[in-house]
């Protein structure tokens, strides 16, 4: 039986002055945009920040509900809003952060298991990669060349 080891890569940078000034301003979006979450429940606001191939950036933030399951992710906000409203405009990036009431959130927050399967897809659909980066309220950076990196073997509508 073989043995098949894949490597992750991703680049971490200890504060924003390492990064182009056009991702500070991403994060910065992100961070704008995470005020518009809606989560009493969890305290805990996610704000996303994509930037689009023609230069545009487009937010969102996660909205929860009081039954539980039917709240949505901020990566879900932005990838929905985005195909909807520039249908021809590809996504390059997106910015995510958090920050919660209940503690200060000092690394980064990385995208849930189902929000990486939906970035998946919407990179097969561009057939291009999105870059992520990734900040809490304070700490280190982490930059992620497509979510490949973060769903090694996912689940390929291929097979269907
Ligand atoms: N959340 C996101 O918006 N994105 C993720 O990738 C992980 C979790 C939200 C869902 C819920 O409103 C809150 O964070 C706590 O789980």
């Amino acid at each position: 039986m073989k043995i098949i080891k894949q490597d992750i890569v991703y680049k971490v940078a200890q504060s924003l002055d390492e990064l182009h000034p056009n991702d500070q301003e991403l994060i910065l979006q992100a961070k704008h945009f995470a005020n518009r979450s809606y989560s009493p429940y969890s305290k805990f606001k996610v704000g996303v920040a994509a930037k689009l191939k023609s230069g545009k950036i487009v937010g969102g933030a996660n909205q929860e509900n009081a039954s539980f399951p039917i709240s949505v992710c901020a990566e879900q906000t932005v990838l929905t809003n985005c195909v909807i409203n520039h249908p021809k405009d590809p996504i390059m990036q997106i910015a995510i952060t958090a920050k919660s009431a209940i503690q200060k959130i000092i690394a980064p927050v990385t995208p849930c298991g189902a929000c990486r399967q939906s970035i998946a897809e919407y990179e097969q659909r561009q057939t291009a990669p999105i870059q992520l980066i990734l900040q809490g309220e304070t700490g280190p950076i982490y930059i992620i060349d497509g979510v490949s990196h973060l769903l090694p073997l996912s689940f390929d509508g291929s097979v269907l």
